[in-house]
């Protein structure tokens, strides 16, 4: 079986290319050089040559708040680019099953949480992503249009909470709050640093998934495409504060400093927790608590970082 790979490169991806299930599939994860997806006919020659059955659709202009704020109009032009092409030239050509990667930044900033699937498209988005938002909102429409005008297309799309764990991106410009939160103690700790800033004041809410969880779910989906809903939640099912965040991370990395808050900076959604009964009653649930999490994450860190 023949599985076409997008984004092997980035976090997701390589904690998905070397899951265990991987060893099943011939899986096929061509780099933005051998396939750019901003450009549908390379995607239509690749689908051609390759054949695949199976597209997860883990490709994406990716980024923490800062860079989103920063360009908004990026993150909605590529990515709607990325997943508009790859998803329409799929159709096309024939290939039945394609699990793409949605986000809990699509849902409503007021929704009530935790985030129920049918939340989507009932409210206002999060302003600080919204062109990110929007943009795979429309893959995810897509991917449903797509399987309502042929009902043998399997086109799901997956809605993971916030993910962080081996491979993360630590450039303080791109990265998300566990990888910034990582590199910050550290630094602090081995500088000898006794305060750290936190944005915001640390009472906003988020859902933080180890990556290779997720990796476990996509092929626990992938195994069952047909039986699985057309939009599913992945996440742990509980949440904590950014401040909750800093303090736990301070214990696993031994920084015994304090902290300050800077009420200036842009803070994001108040709470971004989703319902995670669907996917439990399949019989999906993950194997890390955030304590496991943080160390394997952090000890992968020190090991790039000697
Ligand atoms: N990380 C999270 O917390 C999180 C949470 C929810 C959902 N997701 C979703 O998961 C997916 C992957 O996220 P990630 O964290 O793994 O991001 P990432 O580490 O930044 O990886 C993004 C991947 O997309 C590739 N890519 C970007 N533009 C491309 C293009 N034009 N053509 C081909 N490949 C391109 C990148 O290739 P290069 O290496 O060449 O740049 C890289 O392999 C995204 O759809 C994201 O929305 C992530």
């Amino acid at each position: 079986m023949r599985v076409l790979l997008t984004g092997g490169t980035g976090m997701v991806g390589r904690n998905i290319k070397e899951h265990q299930k991987a060893i099943n599939y011939c899986v096929l994860a061509p780099s933005r050089q051998e396939l750019d997806l901003t450009n549908r006919e390379q995607i239509r020659n690749y689908l051609r040559i390759n054949s695949p059955e199976y597209i997860i659709h883990a490709a994406g202009l990716v980024g923490g708040i800062h860079a989103n704020i920063a360009n908004p109009s990026r993150f909605l032009i590529e990515n709607l680019e990325i997943g508009c092409n790859l998803i329409s030239e799929a159709a096309t050509m024939g290939v039945k099953n394609i699990i793409n990667l949605g986000s809990s930044c699509m849902y409503p900033k007021n929704g009530p949480n935790p985030l129920k699937e049918e939340y989507l498209l009932n409210g206002f988005l999060e302003p600080t992503n919204e062109g990110y938002a929007i943009a795979k909102i429309a893959a995810q429409r897509l991917c449903d249009y797509l399987r309502i005008e042929d009902d043998s297309r399997n086109y799901i799309t997956l809605m993971p909470c916030n993910l962080y764990g081996k491979y993360d991106n630590y450039n303080p410009k791109r990265s998300h709050l566990i990888a910034s939160i990582i590199v910050k103690l550290h630094e602090a700790k081995v500088n000898n640093k006794k305060t750290v800033e936190i944005w915001g004041d640390g009472k906003v809410r988020r859902e933080f998934m180890y990556a290779k969880d997720f990796a476990d779910a996509v092929w626990f989906s992938l195994t069952r495409i047909k039986e699985m809903p057309h939009m599913i939640n992945i996440g742990i099912g509980e949440d904590y504060s950014i401040f909750d965040y800093y303090k736990k991370i301070s214990m696993i990395l031994g920084f015994e400093g304090s902290f300050t808050f800077n009420l200036s900076k842009p803070i994001g959604m108040k709470q971004k927790l989703l319902d995670v009964k669907k996917i439990n009653h399949l019989g999906w649930f993950p194997r890390h608590n955030l304590e496991l999490g943080v160390k394997k994450t952090y000890s992968h860190y020190l090991e790039c970082n000697r």
